[in-house]
């Protein structure tokens, strides 16, 4: 082989090495995997079809070799971090879930963090409290209650007058009992709305003046369940779409002063979000309680009955690590280019480009098949 061959073969090794290296801690979920073989794949096609229409090897290998510097400096820049010391962030809903872990992370990086909970006097909150976490202040905050953002304004413009605040986390969110359309009673969708998109709207509204000040960050907390229509999850859905759509609107509006607007859309993680068995118990009373008597009739009680289960059933499948989630809200809040959309989770990703891809009966056909949460059919399917 002569030197320029071997010129060439060195730098499709070198490209396929930077690829893997480039994607390395996306390698251990199965789609990262299969997307690497497929580049490697392409890269080493690439340069056999260039060495068959008889490109000079040399040529060959210097493309291959600039395709990987660009590779390597595009990710550099997402990669690098913005230092942690004189930030501050508002994280809102930290009893527990992602919020809770964030504020803890943020927190040990260096970060001054406050953190608000639904409730001061929880235990969500004393674990935050607990020693080694100096630079994290809880804050009572129940984001529907304007009089309680307002203190928490007050007492966080008191703090950081000079600096101003780099992020706010609308984190807070509530999922309920995911059913029916038809069944859903009304107050359940003003509840997923009011929490879900008024509350970061006004949270949004409230601080974005300290946020301008220090050219800071906006991180939204929406769902899958905002892009991909999910079968009994209109309530909630159409609450994380209304706020999904807000951002990307802020998110134009936002640039010219500075401040980034951050879209995560996280599916399928175990968190508080799916309630314990007292809530499954609760939401089953007033599910029967609130149905009209035609739709008992039409739906059946098993079947009505059988809905709150579903909770249960999604926790066990969900995954157990919320480290995905909270590793891309840092990254949204710290990284010197942070994306505009992050979708940690299972099919968090696929199903949405899915959804944008097809046609909407083939999608439509797709989603039917993705596994049902309850084995009951509505009674009167039977019947007609
Ligand atoms: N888990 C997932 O797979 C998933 C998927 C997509 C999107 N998300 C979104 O991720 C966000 C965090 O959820 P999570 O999964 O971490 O669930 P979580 O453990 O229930 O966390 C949500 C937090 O918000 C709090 N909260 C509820 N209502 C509030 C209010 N009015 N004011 C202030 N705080 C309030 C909750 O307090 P209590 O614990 O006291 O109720 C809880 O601490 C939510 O916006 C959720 O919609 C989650
Ligand atoms: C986050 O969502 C809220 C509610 O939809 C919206 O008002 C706000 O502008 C969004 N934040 C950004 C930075 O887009
Ligand atoms: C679930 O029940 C617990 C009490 O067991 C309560 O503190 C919590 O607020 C309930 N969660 C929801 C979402 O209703």
């Amino acid at each position: 082989m002569d030197t320029s061959s071997c010129f060439s073969v060195v730098a499709a090794a070198v490209s396929v090495f930077t690829v893997l290296w480039t994607l390395r801690d996306r390698c251990g979920s199965g789609y990262w995997t299969a997307a690497c073989g497929a580049l490697s794949g392409a890269l080493s096609g690439a340069l056999g079809s260039c060495l068959y229409l008889n490109v000079p090897p040399a040529v060959c290998g210097t493309a291959l070799l600039t395709c990987s510097f660009i590779l390597i400096c595009v990710t550099e820049r997402r990669v690098k971090l913005l230092p942690a010391e004189r930030r501050a962030v508002l994280v809102t809903g930290c009893d527990s879930g992602f919020g809770h872990v964030l504020a803890k992370r943020l927190s040990e990086m260096g970060l001054t963090v406050f953190a608000g909970v639904l409730d001061v006097n929880g235990a969500g909150a004393q674990r935050l409290r607990e020693p080694g976490s100096e630079n994290l202040q809880v804050l009572q905050l129940d984001v529907t209650d304007s009089s309680q953002i307002e203190t928490a304004h007050r007492h966080i413009c008191a703090q950081v007058a000079d600096t101003g605040l780099w992020g706010l986390v609308n984190n807070a969110g509530v999922l309920r009992c995911p059913m029916n359309a038809e069944l859903h009673p009304l107050t359940e969708f003003g509840l997923c709305m009011d929490v879900n998109f008024l509350a970061a709207v006004k949270m949004s509204q409230v601080f974005l003046p300290l946020l301008r000040r220090s050219r800071g960050r906006i991180v939204n907390v929406s769902s899958m369940a905002a892009e991909v229509p999910m079968t009994m999850f209109a309530a909630y859905g159409a609450s994380k779409a209304a706020l999904s759509m807000f951002s990307k609107v802020l998110r134009l509006e936002l640039s010219v002063w500075g401040v980034s607007v951050v879209l995560i859309q996280p599916a399928g993680f175990r968190t508080n979000i799916f309630g314990n068995s007292d809530n499954i118990t609760r939401y089953r009373d007033e599910i029967l309680a609130a149905v009209s008597s035609v739709a008992r009739e039409d739906y059946g009680e098993a079947y009505i009955s059988s809905l709150p289960s579903s909770l249960s059933r999604m926790s066990q499948q969900s995954a157990e690590d919320v480290s995905p989630v909270v590793d891309d809200m840092c990254h949204a809040l710290l990284a010197l280019h942070p994306k505009p959309v992050y979708t940690p989770g299972r099919m968090a990703w696929l199903l949405p480009f899915l959804q944008r891809c097809c046609p909407t009966a083939v999608f439509d056909a797709i989603l039917m098949i993705v596994p049902r949460h309850t084995d009951h059919e509505p009674a009167g399917l039977n019947r007609s």
